[in-house]
């Protein structure tokens, strides 16, 4: 059984598109509902088994580490005040004693750069890539559904999420070309990071969910920079694929873009409407505000 064991989640941007909001707070533990951002996505990597998270963390980004470790003086005072069930929802939330590792990005030189910092965390091993920008609403968790695919693909295959979006967003994201069917998968015949739209090879886009093959790291360690200036992982992976066979899925489920505030604000209207305590309620607001 071919297992994933790590994931790793970069949170290291500066969250400049939410200022002030971002000021002295990490984009990363801005709430859709009631959970921060990470937590979301930390729940989507547990619920596919993966059992060690490695983030890769800048400056001003402490708070995320503090999140993710016991609050004594909290606790203490949940339990005098014999408040059970946000006790228990703590603990469930909590991953397990060493299942976290934090490492730097010092310099902001892209997400290849962010994922080739935690290289020695990873080691020799296929892991997850999860960015937190991006949340999957899903009956089954996305990487749940990538794990699926990726035990009946050949031993070296990298698995990528992709789904289609309109052609006016192509240009802001990684598109790949579309081969053969494998399964539910497909073969990726190429990839492209941020293409003008008559070069895009086809709609469907990088979501922000990869299982990748621990080769990446020797040829992100070239830190040859790509798009923007900056590192790409997307240039990593172009070059991986003269090597190893990249597939693509179409998951079940939707995104939304959380780096944008649109997607954040309708990822916030849309797990709430999906929450009992709250959707009622939020349908009249939404009702009354609309008309
Ligand atoms: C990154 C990736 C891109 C992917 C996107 C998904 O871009 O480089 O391929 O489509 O995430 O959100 P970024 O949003 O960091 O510019």
């Amino acid at each position: 059984m071919k297992l994933i064991r790590k994931a790793i989640l970069p949170v290291a941007g500066l969250g400049t598109r939410f200022l002030p909001a971002t000021k002295a707070m990490p984009k990363e533990m801005l709430p859709v509902v009631d959970r921060p951002l990470i937590q979301h996505v930390v729940d989507e990597a547990r619920q596919a088994g993966i059992e060690h998270f490695i983030f890769v963390t800048g400056r001003n980004k402490g708070v995320i580490e503090d999140h993710f470790d016991r609050q004594f003086e909290l606790e203490f005072t949940l339990t005098e005040r014999n408040r059970r069930a946000e006790l228990d929802l703590l603990a469930h939330d909590l991953p397990g004693a060493g299942q976290t590792s934090f490492t730097r990005q010092q310099q902001p030189l892209g997400l290849g750069h962010a994922v080739w910092c935690a290289r020695e965390i990873v080691g020799d091993e296929p892991f997850a890539l999860l960015l937190p920008d991006v949340l999957v609403q899903a009956k089954r968790s996305c990487l749940a559904q990538m794990l699926d695919a990726y035990r009946h693909l050949p031993d070296n295959a990298n698995v990528i999420a992709v789904e289609e979006v309109p052609a006016d967003r192509i240009h802001m994201y990684g598109v790949v070309g579309v081969g053969q069917s494998q399964g539910r998968a497909f073969e990726i015949t190429q990839m492209i990071e941020k293409p003008p739209r008559d070069q895009a090879p086809s709609n469907l886009i990088i979501t922000g969910r990869y299982i990748l093959q621990p080769e990446i790291f020797n040829i992100l360690a070239d830190q040859t920079r790509g798009t923007g200036g900056e590192i790409q992982i997307t240039d990593a992976m172009i070059r991986l694929a003269r090597k190893q066979p990249f597939y693509g899925l179409k998951f079940e489920g939707r995104s939304f873009d959380c780096g944008s505030k649109i997607g954040f604000l309708a990822a916030n209207i849309a797990y709430a409407l999906e929450r009992d305590d709250i959707a009622p309620a939020l349908r009249a607001e939404i009702k009354s505000l609309l008309g």
